[in-house]
């Protein structure tokens, strides 16, 4: 497996420090700069979050920058329903001490990207995609220069924030206008893809039995989002953890399957602002540079995990 450098720009968020965990613990991933943004929280929040989750996982050395504070055009939401007061409610992490590298967000991501090797660097966004959108206004040079997009968000059948749009574009629609327009590798891996994404009661176990801080950690942290799922969905299965699944389809892409097709955004719609429209005709499908992901492994996705746990726990 090829080794992948990426900037992960997130707004943990329970399923981010997951995505987070699965990165740092395996060796095909190097995590060459971590980036925050307005989302599941205000910045300040997530911020803080990704602090103290890099600090817990013993990566201190990671550089980690804040980004926006708020949405291009939109006014700010936030997930506050599903990952709480805090971004990480049913958690305990000790206060982080790591400092913020003194750059912004957008300069860490252009600098970091400028000063690799051409199409080195993969960029991974698992939230709303603010920073992305400004980096790329701001160095338009960076869409040659980067390896890929991977994402999560979006999907071509379901929403979360609405019937039609999924929380990581909705919150920020004009900003997944621009990235989705630019003309590199882009990877959309929206809900369709992630909700087949859920551990069960024996993974959960799996887990709990590392018993060490992280396992204890992951343990709390998925319990508390899946109790509020349950809660709202009256559903009785676990809920799904969307972030991880955009770093696991770097690490082994024969995890999830793929289909090409164009996807643009609605920014005017009614009803459907946000929706990620995606064009399975096939003849729109030539010269495409985005694809979107389909079907996942989910049994292969928690053992990758769990050996990420573990060697994290070293
Ligand atoms: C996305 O929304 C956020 O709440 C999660 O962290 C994930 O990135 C799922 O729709
Ligand atoms: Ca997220």
């Amino acid at each position: 497996m090829p080794l992948h450098k990426i900037i992960l720009d997130c707004d943990p968020g329970h399923d981010d420090a997951m995505a987070i965990l699965l990165a740092l613990g395996n060796p095909n991933i190097e995590l060459v700069a971590v980036t925050t943004v307005v989302g599941n929280q205000t910045l300040e929040k997530v911020t803080h979050n990704a602090r103290a989750i890099l600090e817990f996982a013993g990566a201190k050395q990671i550089p980690i920058a804040a980004g926006c504070t708020r949405p291009l055009v939109r006014a700010i939401q936030n997930a506050a329903e599903v990952h709480g007061i805090s971004g990480l409610d049913g958690t305990n992490l000790p206060e982080p001490t790591i400092p913020l590298d003194k750059r912004h967000a957008v300069d860490l991501i252009i600098d970091t990207i400028k000063a690799n090797p051409p199409k080195t660097i993969t960029l991974v966004p698992i939230g709303g995609l603010t920073n992305i959108a400004l980096a790329v206004r701001k160095a338009p040079e960076i869409t040659e220069l980067v390896k890929e997009v991977v994402l999560m968000g979006g999907g071509y059948h379901t929403g979360n924030r609405s019937a039609v749009s999924e929380f990581n574009i909705a919150i920020d629609p004009e900003a997944a206008h621009i990235v989705f327009n630019e003309k590199w590798p882009l990877t959309m891996v929206g809900l369709d893809l992630t909700h087949q994404a859920r551990p069960d009661d024996r993974i959960m176990a799996e887990i709990a039995a590392l018993k060490t801080p992280i396992s204890e950690f992951v343990v709390r942290s998925l319990n508390y989002y899946t109790a509020g799922y349950r809660q709202r969905s009256g559903r009785s299965d676990h809920a799904p953890v969307h972030d991880p699944c955009a770093v696991a389809y770097l690490i082994d892409p024969s995890i999830i399957d793929t289909q090409k097709a164009p996807v643009n955004i609605e920014l005017q719609g009614a009803l459907t602002t946000g929706m990620t429209v995606t064009d399975f005709r096939s003849q729109a499908t030539t010269d495409c540079h985005t694809q979107v992901a389909t079907k996942l492994d989910n049994p292969k996705l928690w053992a990758m995990f769990i050996d990420s746990l573990k060697r994290l726990d070293k």
